[in-house]
């Protein structure tokens, strides 16, 4: 059942007279600048669940055909369509496998989303850090021996969270990981935000249901194509974890109106990856990626990592903060993000060689410029404080704001976070350490600690 060609039937066919939400009723009556910029057609297919057109929140019609149906292309055994982003697919395998106290192996590179939802299910997350690549101030890839040691020190974990591919496109070892999680009854769970292209291509590496896991959540707007925040969750098809358990807790989480768009675009994206054209799409991505790797200045220094579209780029003896300023003014790049030592370029769908060529380009002039500045070392050693409150406690707990320079010892109710790469120096429920007072922000005066 294609939820699309349901929609286009309905406004195509005779005019209904709407008295229900959304008030646009269907483009009765647009603000002009919306117009302007969305067209008349987003609102045609902009409506809240009316006969005929399902519920996301308890699907029984097209929407549960349509999810089928991706499950299907997926081999899941179930899909979610999911229209708050990967954030809420996140929040929701959490709070559908882990409750109060429960314990759970959290790498410390997860994304905020992680966090939000140990504080809606009050489980108690034990945090590890996977390998620190100081060369390019990133986290690498969880080995499965990383897991079996945590495993050794800690007992009665029910789940474990893992963040693969990263943000700089390096891979976990799923499949051997999966194995001992299935052995030791843990829940596997794949934060596969930035993997949406993996399983329609010729990448080298598979989607995380696949080599085991039991849930990965995939954000199609993030290399694939759709618009924000469109994602979706998939269930392995040998996993415990039920249909049942994940649909309450998304219903728990997210709005009672769904964006009809959105669903639509999940849709289109999803089927047009399975087409012969998308896996051509994407399989051209990859080689003209690969090829632009291939043929950068000698001065140039891109990082080895898994996933070949994320380019993690330094320029010798330029500072790359001063690069990014020229790559913005002169050749109109933006970048995802830039420290001094390195740059992060994200590429999908929509990255052509028109792209890539421009970006050689801006590189090439950037690194023959006599302008050499010095690079600072961008490398913070990152360490995990001890947590007396778990995020749920520390969450709920009564806050002050205190001097900075008398904070050691005490117990923070907020978290510092380093960008890039986005990763907490401390969380609420953590004690401040002189060490991490020094790592902060020389003009951070107060931190915010429980009382
Ligand atoms: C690793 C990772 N996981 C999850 C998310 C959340 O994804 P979404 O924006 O689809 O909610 C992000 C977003 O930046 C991310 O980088």
């Amino acid at each position: 059942m294609s939820l699309i060609k349901k929609i286009k039937d309905y406004y195509n066919g005779n005019k209904r007279y709407l008295f229900t939400t959304p008030s646009h009723a269907q483009g009765d009556f647009i603000i002009p600048v919306l117009k302007e910029m969305l067209g008349i057609k987003y609102f045609k297919c902009d409506f809240s669940e009316i006969d005929g057109f399902d519920n996301l929140r308890n699907p029984d019609g097209a929407i549960k055909q349509l999810q089928a149906k991706i499950a299907d292309i997926y081999d899941a055994k179930a899909s979610f369509m999911l229209t708050n982003g990967s954030s809420s697919g996140i929040i929701a395998a959490v709070l559908s496998t882990l409750k109060e106290n429960d314990k759970v192996l959290v790498a410390r590179n997860c994304h905020i989303s992680v966090y939000n939802a140990l504080v809606l299910s009050g489980a108690l997350p034990v945090w590890f850090l996977p390998e620190y690549d100081y060369e390019w101030g990133i986290f690498r890839g969880v080995k499965a021996s990383d897991i079996n040691k945590q495993l050794m020190k800690h007992y009665n974990i029910k789940a474990l969270i893992l963040t693969s591919p990263t943000y700089e496109g390096c891979y976990s070892e799923i499949s051997e990981i999966a194995k001992i999680c299935k052995e030791k009854s843990i829940i596997f769970i794949v934060d596969e935000a930035h993997g949406a292209l993996y399983n329609f291509s010729d990448f080298n590496t598979m989607p995380a249901i696949k080599l085991g896991a039991d849930i990965s959540i995939q954000s199609l707007h993030k290399t694939a194509g759709a618009p924000n925040p469109a994602a979706l969750l998939h269930i392995s098809k040998d996993s415990n974890v039920t249909e049942n358990r994940i649909q309450n807790a998304l219903n728990l989480i997210t709005t009672t109106s769904p964006s009809y768009p959105i669903l639509c675009s999940i849709e289109g994206t999803v089927q047009f990856l399975d087409s012969p054209k998308g896996k051509y799409t994407v399989n051209k991505l990859i080689a003209d990626v690969n090829k632009f790797r291939d043929n950068l200045p000698e001065n140039i220094d891109i990082c080895n990592n898994d996933d070949c579209t994320k380019l993690l780029i330094k320029i010798k003896g330029i500072d790359c903060i001063y690069a990014s300023t020229i790559l913005n003014k002169r050749f109109k790049i933006e970048e995802e993000y830039t420290t001094s030592s390195a740059m992060l370029f994200l590429c999908g769908i929509g990255t052509n060689t028109i792209k890539l060529n421009r970006l050689r380009k801006a590189l090439e002039y950037i690194s023959s410029s006599k302008k050499v500045q010095h690079c600072m070392p961008n490398q913070k050693a990152y360490s995990i404080p001890e947590m007396k409150y778990s995020p749920r406690f520390a969450y709920f707990s009564n806050k002050s704001a205190l001097k900075t320079n008398i904070a050691t010892g005490m117990i923070s109710a907020e978290e510092r976070v380093i960008y890039p790469p986005g990763i907490p120096l401390i969380l609420p429920g953590e004690v401040i350490t002189a060490d991490i007072i020094n790592a902060l922000d020389s003009d951070d005066d107060y931190i915010n600690v429980c009382i």
